[in-house]
């Protein structure tokens, strides 16, 4: 962990034009200089520097960033790597931060267990390479399948030996520790205390992590027959560093190319990956034979938004694929499909073709998931209309979980094109079928508030609840009160909020949230005014984003978008510390969707010009935190009072709550509290003169 102070020195040493002429030739051009981008093929130059606002960024592909950004997408770095990296080039000592004794020995275990795995991977290696049975056996096993001895090397591959224990007495004579051995999983324990080695006569597939660190091996029993006892592929068991769901096997060697394709290929097995790169085809990662998980989408989303999936042309890869569509659409990821021709895997199908047809098989055979479905199914279903209506239903159902509106009504129309369906009955089906999840999500929901048993009457508060059907509402009306009473004290008045926007008013809500969170991103960290401690003389100074975050809580109001909640939480969190500077610290963060967001914020020249108003002689903007940010607050309140009325007014309106008395008490007491409200607030917002 690298201390704040260590970090907000490299952010301040870290020269934009200094950190990008390392990989990219630049010419002045005005106050700006600009090169070729090196994240995309780019002919004219199109990648601007800024020096006086220390980014980059590149006007065809929209990449760049701060020092860091640019690094970290360079490189493919982390974010603390991206800071280790950019600390030695400008000679800035880095100062880890001081470990809990528990995160000390949790640190030392993983990294001593990486330790060993990387000797591990050398020795393996070196059996391979350096030893006559290793050169006969398992060099041999490589080669007669067709691999060169480069890729063999890129992925590091090597063999352990037939010998019981020949790793167990090495990694021993080397001097590590026992426990170690055994909890990598490279060695095994049995019932009579003898230990033996887990891989013993097999080939070695080291397994990277996305930075390239060892967490575990694939071992291939070398019999090409494979049928009968022994288990094709020996891998790896679960550790503190290896999670098998988490992996993306050759992420490491593909991340840079999939970066600069724009594209990834999935695959399933180890040399798949292997045979592909060797094809000259670097973008590719396997799942490793199972079930494609929620995480390892997510760590290609990192890289792209594209996933080509190539399956084995049998029934099982068929079947495999089709749960795979659907989580990487959910995702909100782009998805192809390629099948190779029946009994190939793209390993056996690379060793019957050249380089060249091999990338043109892949250019030309990728369908979207629906041209994919439908030539699956639709020779199957010719002529049978309930083959057919489970073909369009079984599209639908995958239409169903792409979370953007626009790519749904674009795989509609598709869909209503391939297979003559119209358009409308295919909206209607998903629309339904949408509504269920979102119930079955809203279900889940109230059986988790349950879980955590809220004690009766108190009003839900769910957070981020985004379908909030009436009887919700009325759920969440406190019970206790009554409905003929006025809300009772003058000056405190409740806002009653059911956390469930409307969608129509949308749009007011987070503008309005925006502007608070823009304020907490441009000067969270700085007074605001002072307020008195609880009971005594003394006064403490306030800051903005206390401020902000005491009066969302006197109305128990949550910020809608999670990116502003996190930015809310974040600044809270470190705006004590000296010399943080909110701004600094969210233009440079880790998340790009939270850099983006704060470089928007911080230097979006509307609001910038709004605030410091048409007479320069006017106070700046900090100076008048006392006068603005209230207002912003009551502004915001007042949108989140007058989004609710119209919910409510809409409820009241439907028919179910017509026919139900009851419950339309209940809503106009609401409303009626609403409006209390609503009035209290544009009062508040009339009185202070701003501006
Ligand atoms: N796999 C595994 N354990 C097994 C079988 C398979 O972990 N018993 C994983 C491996 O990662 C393997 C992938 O599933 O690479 C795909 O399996 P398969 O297609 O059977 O293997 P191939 O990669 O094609 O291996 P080979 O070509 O060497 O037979
Ligand atoms: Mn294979």
């Amino acid at each position: 962990m690298i201390d704040r102070l260590t970090i907000d020195k490299i952010l301040d040493a870290a020269n934009i034009v200094d950190v990008v002429s390392d990989f990219v030739t630049l010419k002045r051009a005005g106050a700006n200089l600009k090169g070729l981008c090196p994240f995309h093929d780019d002919r004219t130059p199109s990648f601007m520097v800024s020096p006086s606002k220390n980014i980059c960024k590149c006007f065809a592909c929209g990449k760049g960033g701060t020092p860091v950004h640019f690094i970290m997408e360079h490189e493919q770095l982390s974010y603390p790597d991206a800071l280790r990296y950019l600390a030695k080039k400008y000679h800035i000592e880095i100062k880890e931060r001081e470990e809990t004794d528990e995160e000390k020995a949790a640190q030392s275990e993983r990294e001593s267990l990486f330790v060993v795995n990387e000797w591990a991977n050398e020795w393996f290696q070196q059996q391979m390479n350096d030893t006559v049975d290793g050169r006969a056996i398992g060099l041999a096993y490589f080669r007669q399948r067709g691999f060169r001895d480069d890729i063999i090397k890129k992925f590091q591959l090597g063999f352990c030996p037939d010998k019981y224990d020949a790793q167990w007495q090495a990694g021993k004579t080397a001097g590590y520790n026992e426990e170690f051995l055994l909890k990598t999983g490279l060695c095994i324990r049995n019932d009579a205390g003898k230990t033996y080695d887990r891989f013993r006569n097999r080939v070695i597939f080291p397994i990277h992590t996305i930075s390239g660190k060892v967490v575990g091996f694939g071992g291939r029993v070398l019999d090409s027959r494979t049928k009968g006892v022994q288990v094709k592929y020996q891998n790896s068991p679960e550790s503190i560093i290896y999670s098998k769901k988490r992996e993306l096997y050759g992420l490491f060697f593909a991340k840079q190319a999939i970066v600069k394709q724009d594209l990834c290929y999935l695959v399933e097995g180890y040399t798949d990956v292997m045979a592909m790169h060797q094809q000259g085809v670097e973008n590719v990662v396997a799942s490793s034979g199972t079930a494609l998980t929620h995480e390892q989408i997510r760590a290609i989303h990192r890289f792209t938004e594209n996933i080509v999936v190539i399956y084995d042309g049998d029934a099982a890869g068929i079947k495999a694929s089709q749960r795979g569509i659907d989580l990487i659409l959910a995702e909100g990821m782009n998805v192809k499909l390629l099948l190779l021709p029946d009994g190939d895997d793209p390993d056996s199908f690379a060793r019957k073709h050249s380089a060249t047809e091999y990338q043109q098989y892949l250019a030309e055979h990728q369908v979207d998931f629906i041209r994919f479905k439908t030539d699956l199914l639709l020779n199957e279903a010719q002529g049978d209309p309930i083959k057919l209506s489970r073909l369009v239903n079984n599209i639908v159902d995958s239409i169903a979980v792409i979370p953007d509106e626009i790519t749904r009504t674009f795989y509609i129309k598709e869909t209503s094109q391939m297979l003559s369906v119209e358009e409308r009955i295919i909206t209607t089906a998903v629309g339904k079928v949408r509504r269920k999840m979102r119930e079955d999500r809203q279900k889940e929901r109230e059986r988790e508030r349950h879980a955590e048993t809220a004690p009766a009457g108190t009003p839900a508060v769910s957070g981020t609840s985004d379908a909030g059907t009436p009887a919700d509402v009325v759920d969440s009306f406190p019970q206790d009160s009554q409905p003929e009473t006025q809300p009772s004290t003058e000056d405190v008045i409740p806002i009653p909020i059911s956390r469930s926007a409307g969608p129509q008013s949308q749009s007011r809500v987070e503008q309005t949230e925006a502007l608070l969170v823009q304020m907490i991103v441009r000067h969270g960290e700085k007074v605001v005014c002072n307020v008195e401690e609880d009971g005594s003389e003394e006064t403490r100074p306030l800051s903005v984003v206390e401020y902000i975050y005491y009066a969302l809580q006197e109305d128990h109001l949550e910020l809608r978008l999670p990116l502003h909640r996190q930015i809310l939480m974040e600044a809270l969190e470190h705006f004590q510390e000296e010399n943080f500077r909110c701004d600094r610290y969210f233009e440079n963060h880790p998340d790009m969707a939270v850099a983006n967001l704060a470089n928007e914020l911080a230097h979006d020249p509307e609001t910038l010009s709004k605030i410091h108003s048409k007479v320069s002689t006017l106070p700046t903007e900090e100076e008048r935190l006392l006068d603005l940010v209230p207002h912003l607050m009551t502004d915001y309140k007042l949108s989140v009072v007058e989004d609710e009325m119209r919910t409510l007014m809409l409820e009241l309106r439907s028919p179910e709550v017509l026919r139900d008395k009851v419950r339309q008490m209940a809503l106009m007491q609401r409303f009626q509290i609403a409006k209390q409200a609503q009035k209290k607030l544009g009062k508040e917002c009339g009185d202070r003169v701003i501006m």
